[in-house]
């Protein structure tokens, strides 16, 4: 059984009288002591600028960084660690890819292909370079049940020069069928880029068996902390990509009119690197690979199981996207009959229930199922079923707190 709360100091904070109970997971997760403590050892005993001094503390600093960069090498199976640049979040990994790739390789009558689904950092970056480029943006819809059909796959063509999509949708918290996908668009000929923020904590993440061309992913998001996220991409892609960032430690040379740039993955990483962030990921994979991927998706599959079990039984109810467990991580989405979901997130917190409200960063989504806002709970390592039970129980007690009669 994974008894892992004790590491989670945040998970005893009393909120209106009640422990607190965490599931918002998707949007960020909690910290265990060893992340914590990995950036305080960094901060009182390894502190400075790395790659740039000769004496100690820089050294030790670089060592860290350097470290934490293989530690996510193998952490994705990336074949090279200079494949693995650290940047902000998956949003950054994102626009990198968006600006110093699709907007100088695609052109007019080329065609990005995306699902509706979309969080809007894998979404919003790719309309500008269709407006900039004058390619094409076009939606695979998904079915009710947010399935990918055979008419979505066939607008993967030979005119298709991206296909980027979420490796777990954010909103669905469905598992995409990722290598079905990749092989259909290498077919067209399309190079693809996978949103992994939703996947990389939860499920192993394969970069060379997916084959897949980037793979981006945010640190906070799996125990790690705000501030460092990924950019995978393939070397010889990464080589023949302008830099997005310039300034200090990304170049080779400068000149007063020219310069030429540093090798990967410094490239991509200009300025001061975020050491602490870097030091907090490798903790946080030590931390996820000490448990291992099949013990958390086994926790998070009977957690899920759960509660989609509690939620079918209320009538008035309305879960998005598929209930089958299988096929689902541990993020769930519904709305309540009559009930905005600000209101249901409000109602929750007073017996100190965290969980998310709004669009989930996927407008196009909400508006194309008819659910502009709607509710999410995300579960994650430390969650229980007695937590999961007591979501389910106060969630009854919603429709009440807001004047119906059942
Ligand atoms: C699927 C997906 N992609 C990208 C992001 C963006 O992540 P970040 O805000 O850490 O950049 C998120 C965040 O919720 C996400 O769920």
């Amino acid at each position: 059984m994974l008894n892992v709360r004790k590491d989670f100091p945040i998970l005893t904070k009393v909120h209106n009288g009640h422990q607190i109970v965490y599931f918002d997971n998707a949007a960020t997760t909690q910290k265990p002591k060893q992340v914590i403590q990995a950036i305080v050892d960094l901060l009182e005993n390894h502190n400075g600028n790395p790659h740039r001094g000769a004496h100690i503390l820089s050294v030790e600093a670089s060592k860290l960084y350097d470290d934490a960069r293989i530690a996510v090498q193998k952490f994705i199976n990336a074949a090279h660690s200079e494949e693995v640049v650290f940047v902000r979040n998956a949003t950054e990994a994102l626009n990198i890819i968006a600006r110093s790739y699709g907007e100088t390789h695609l052109h007019e009558g080329d065609k990005i292909v995306i699902p509706i689904s979309e969080h809007h950092a894998n979404l919003v970056t790719w309309q500008r370079v269709a407006r900039v480029t004058g390619a094409k943006l076009v939606y695979m819809y998904l079915d009710e049940t947010g399935h990918f059909t055979e008419n979505d796959l066939a607008k993967i063509d030979s005119k298709t020069k991206i296909v980027a999509f979420a490796a777990v949708s954010n909103v669905l918290g469905m598992k995409t069928p990722i290598k079905k996908i990749i092989d259909k668009a290498h077919a067209a000929g399309a190079v693809v880029v996978l949103d992994g923020a939703q996947a990389a904590p939860h499920m192993k993440s394969d970069v060379q068996q997916w084959d897949c061309d980037f793979y981006v992913f945010s640190g906070h998001k799996m125990l790690g902390s705000a501030g460092t996220g990924v950019l995978y991409g393939k070397r010889d892609l990464l080589n023949d990509m302008e830099p997005f960032l310039l300034g200090g430690d990304m170049i080779e040379y400068v000149q007063e009119q020219t310069t030429t740039f540093n090798v990967l993955p410094f490239k991509f990483e200009a300025g001061t690197e975020n050491v602490e962030g870097a030091v907090a990921l490798h903790a946080a994979i030590d931390y996820l690979e000490n448990i291992g991927f099949d013990t958390i998706e086994a926790k998070e599959h009977e957690l899920v199981t759960r509660a989609l079990q509690g939620l079918e039984q209320i009538p008035y109810v309305h879960i998005i996207g598929s209930t089958n467990a299988e096929e689902k991580t541990g993020v769930i989405s519904f709305t309540i009959e009559g009930v905005h979901p600000h209101d249901v997130a409000t109602i929750l917190d007073s017996y100190g229930i965290a969980i998310r409200s709004g669009h989930h960063c996927a407008q196009p989504y909400g508006s194309h199922i008819g659910a502009e806002a709607s509710n999410r709970v995300s579960f994650y390592i430390y969650n229980t079923v007695e937590e999961v039970d007591y979501f389910l129980d106060k969630l009854k007690l919603v429709r009440k707190t807001m004047g119906f009669k059942d």
